[in-house]
């Protein structure tokens, strides 16, 4: 049985400090590229980027790395996983064939459809006029236009009417930022209902399921505002039962897994679905090929086995062979806190203040994400991008740990710094509606009493 030494995370966002502060819990000596300043605290920062598979591959070399974890999704659907496999190099993460699930909107349709996995109902275009004429002839109806390709996030339009599609395909043709992703387009059915996170581990066969968590999307309180990568996550999201959890597993996890193999495809790495809680039951808006960010900081901070035991598993494809993950009780909570502009174009270079007094609260971590450290004065952090922190705390109830979770942001200013302040109230609602339901069964007379 592998256990990794020396540990590769490539990556420079929060997802990475997550990824880097568990695995050197999990007693390996960790290298990040080019990571942030937060990474600089745990581990060794390379001054590599993500997307330079040679320079990664000579460091594996140089620094005896015996496995390499991939963050983020370009460098997996750029391949990267490949050619440090052909090199020999024990890497998690799925292969650029196998990464399409992200990288390409209409694979992933293709792939659901086949295997009859639910998802909304779609129509797919390889030019803009087709999609134009398309939405021109059918019913006015609210409806979601997506580019084919990876646009960080950007290239989903979410229409409440015809007029607002015809704009969403207009502001394609016209973004030269787009163009590429834009080559394919669906238009698919708008779905209604609670957005949830399901994020499990696969080594093609063996599927390992993580608690489920609810990311917020918009930039704004009140879900409102533009679409951003992640403005804060919680976990577990209640309005995931047990059942819930199953069904996910036997009519989506399950089957997208062996349809991946089934097309010689085979999928290993993480799989991330994004999910719509429907009327009709769970259906897929998206898969990610990779963790989450935030949703990576909220897993790490209450996984309490070995991170590095289930990857190795995973790549040394016995995940069947290993006890399951245990998790801390209670829940998590991480809020974002952001720059000036963000997910617009954003003010960097500010000096954070105040993240020595948030990390000495208990169960509190402060992850890094856009941050550096100051050539001059090595003791001061730097913004260096939008999203720049993920304040993340544990606690016994979600409602504690969103209480510390914002005694930990309070702690930490920088010029224009910013959050959402109503991270994880959705799961809290919830919590109370359930709570306020089970109260008025046990209150309202049984049968008997009333014959
Ligand atoms: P995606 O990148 O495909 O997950 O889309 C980004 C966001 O758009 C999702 O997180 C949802 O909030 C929303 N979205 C995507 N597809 C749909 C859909 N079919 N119906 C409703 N909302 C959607
Ligand atoms: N938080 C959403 C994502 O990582 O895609």
């Amino acid at each position: 049985m592998h256990r990794s030494k020396n540990v590769l995370v490539v990556g420079n966002g929060g997802r990475e400090h997550a990824l880097v502060w568990k695995l050197t819990r999990d007693g390996a000596n960790v290298f990040a590229a080019p990571g942030n300043a937060g990474t600089a605290e745990e581990a060794t920062n390379l001054p590599i980027q993500a997307t330079d598979s040679d320079a990664l591959l000579d460091a594996v070399k140089q620094h005896e790395i015996d496995l390499v974890v991939v963050g983020p999704e370009a460098p997996l659907v750029n391949g990267l996983v490949d050619k440090l496999t052909e090199a020999g190099v024990r890497t998690f993460g799925p292969s650029a064939l196998a990464a399409q699930l992200e990288g390409s909107k209409i694979f992933c349709k293709e792939l659901l459809h086949t295997n009859d996995i639910p998802t909304a109902t779609y129509r797919q275009f390889n030019s803009l006029d087709k999609a134009r004429s398309f939405l021109e002839s059918r019913e006015d109806e609210p409806v979601v236009v997506k580019a084919d390709g990876l646009a960080a996030g950007k290239g989903v339009f979410v229409c409440s009417n015809r007029e607002e599609a015809l704009d969403a395909i207009n502001q394609l043709q016209r973004d030269p930022q787009f163009r590429t992703a834009a080559s394919g387009v669906l238009i698919e059915e708008r779905l209604d209902g609670v957005e949830v996170s399901v994020i499990a581990i696969t080594d093609g066969r063996t599927i390992v399921t993580l608690p489920p968590l609810q990311d917020h999307k918009a930039a704004f309180d009140g879900d409102r505002g533009p679409n951003t990568g992640g403005m804060g996550a919680f976990c577990p999201a209640p309005f995931v039962t047990q059942s819930l959890m199953t069904e996910i597993e036997e009519q989506i996890l399950v089957p997208t897994v062996h349809g991946m193999r089934r097309r010689r495809t085979p999928f290993h790495g993480i799989l991330y679905a994004g999910l719509m809680l429907t009327s009709q039951g769970p259906k897929v808006l998206e898969f990610n090929v990779r963790f989450g960010d935030p949703e990576c900081q909220a897993l790490c901070i209450r996984l309490e086995s070995s991170l590095l035991e289930l990857i190795d598993a995973a790549v040394d494809r016995r995940l069947n062979e290993i006890r399951s993950p245990t998790w801390k009780s209670g829940a998590s909570v991480t809020v974002v806190m952001a720059s000036e502009g963000y997910p617009e174009t954003v003010e960097k270079g500010h000096a954070i203040r105040g993240l020595g007094p948030a990390s000495e609260l208990n169960n509190v971590v402060v992850f890094h994400a856009a941050t550096t450290t100051s050539s001059d004065n090595p003791e001061t952090v730097l913004t260096t991008g939008g999203r720049v922190l993920g304040v993340t705390a544990h606690a016994e109830s979600l409602a504690r740990a969103k209480l510390k979770a914002y005694e930990g942001v309070k702690e930490i200013r920088w010029r224009g710094a910013w959050c959402r302040k109503d991270i994880a109230d959705k799961g809290l609602r919830h919590e109370q509606e359930q709570a306020a339901s089970e109260s008025t069964e046990s209150s309202s007379p049984s049968s008997e009493g009333t014959a």
